[in-house]
């Protein structure tokens, strides 16, 4: 029996649990019983499926849903490349330490046209490696557009302003401090309720996220699956005018686009395991050390996939005895892409990082606090502190090694010049031989 029945105006009421089947009908006794493609669906609706792994994914992995909706996706014309999207031509490996200033905002672009891709590694056609991308969108999409990736699941931080995210499944409402992770291949369109709106996106060209195992954690802690939200069902039944909705592809981070008569937004019900999803960060449980050292950061996994980890620094007590606090000085076979929704990141006090702004430090490239925030946590009293009040950093980190693009190192403007010389360049020598 169908478990939910939500109407329209209940549009903005989720589905809790990660990894969880859910199902969802906007119009009671839409979900058949039985039959997932019965050979008439209730009330004249079409039965597709989608599908986000193979058929024969082991039932751990096998992400799978059935949509009940007016007319199949299949009906629309073909798809054109779009040649007003601009597709980098090339992603350079480079060794070097770079940090960006906070990229603009745009008050003109809508989603589809406001995404840049910063760096990434491998192949969508391949289904190997990631994209990262910063969108910064000042206007929503015009009502008939709708959009979606083949090239993989684009996890959102949003930074700054707020996305109405219309999908296939249902509706997220997504605010800074939160995330969105929308499915390849599921169609969505963006709406900015509260003006322009700047974040960060992480395109997994492989696989889906999952949560960490927990191991001696227990069975809670971290992100708890409870507090993954998933759209209930909400559609749109008018009519419109022949071709007048056109539908952007991104594919092989090229833009498509394809007209049709329907909208995609016509789902009246669906059960799965292949959907959107929104967390809150501010409910991430954190944990850490009570005696001394730091545990390694991937005891601030919020989700993970063996192509990135996603990763953040959410405020917390520092009450470690006898520890250098800030994170220590490291090289990391694993590249780290760094970005701040908001306030101060505890081990770069130098100001140079800040909210909107990102860092990257790739594969085998040496890190760490920068020259003040060793001075300060060198002679900090070490009583228990709060770190992190009212800030949230993140971090995409991945085994590979992230190119960057003409656009990262030139066109935004943002590279730091003096990142080296400023960060590091002063830490001064404190060794002293013994007599
Ligand atoms: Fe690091």
């Amino acid at each position: 029996m169908p478990v939910t029945n939500f109407s329209f105006p209940d549009k903005y009421q989720y589905l809790n649990g990660f990894g969880s089947y859910h199902e969802s009908e906007a119009i009671p006794d839409t979900l058949p019983i039985g039959a997932n493609s019965p050979q008439r669906p209730n009330h004249g609706l079409y039965a597709e499926k989608l599908s986000g792994t193979s058929f024969t994914a082991p039932r751990s992995e096998n992400l799978q849903t059935w949509v009940y909706r007016i007319l199949p996706s299949a009906a629309h014309l073909p798809f054109e490349l779009d040649t007003s999207y601009e597709t980098p031509k090339t992603l350079h490996q480079i060794p070097r330490q770079l940090r960006w200033d906070p990229f603009d905002l745009d008050d003109k672009a809508d989603w589809v046209h406001s995404l840049k891709q910063l760096g990434g590694v491998g192949s969508p056609a391949t289904k190997t490696g990631l994209g990262i991308f910063i969108y910064a969108a000042g206007a929503s999409m015009p009502p008939q557009q709708a959009f979606h990736s083949s090239d993989g699941d684009m996890l959102v931080v949003v930074q700054h302003g707020v996305l109405d995210i219309q999908t296939e499944l249902g509706h997220l409402l997504v605010r800074p401090n939160e995330i969105a992770v929308l499915p390849r291949g599921i169609k969505y369109r963006v709406d900015l309720p509260s003006g322009p709106s700047r974040g960060y996106i992480l395109e997994l060209h492989a696989g889906h996220f999952k949560l960490p195992e927990l191991g001696p954690i227990g069975s809670n802690g971290l992100a708890n699956a409870r507090d993954f939200q998933a759209p209930v069902a909400c559609f749109d039944d008018a009519e419109y005018a022949p071709g007048s909705w056109t539908v952007f592809n991104k594919y092989d981070n090229q833009m498509f686009s394809a007209t049709q008569s329907h909208t995609p937004f016509d789902v009246v019900g669906w059960h799965g395991l292949y959907y959107p999803y929104k967390y809150d960060l501010g409910r991430f449980n954190t944990i850490g050390s009570t005696s001394f050292d730091h545990p390694d950061p991937s005891i601030f996994t919020v989700l993970t996939n063996p192509t990135a980890d996603f990763v953040i620094f959410p405020p917390r007590w520092l009450v470690q005895e006898d520890t250098f606090r800030p994170p220590w000085y490291h090289r990391n076979t694993m590249s780290e892409f760094m970005g701040l929704v908001m306030g101060e990141y505890d081990a770069k006090t130098g100001g140079g990082f800040r909210a909107a702004g990102a860092s990257l430090h790739n594969v085998m490239s040496a890190h760490g606090p920068d020259a003040d925030a060793h001075e300060k946590a060198s002679a900090a009293d070490l009583k228990p502190v709060k770190v992190g009040e009212g800030s949230m950093a993140f971090m995409f980190e991945s085994p590979l090694m992230i190119g960057v693009t003409d656009w990262a190192l030139e066109l935004c403007r943002k590279v730091q010049p003096k990142y080296n010389a400023e960060s590091w360049v002063p830490l001064k020598r404190h060794f002293k031989r013994p007599e």
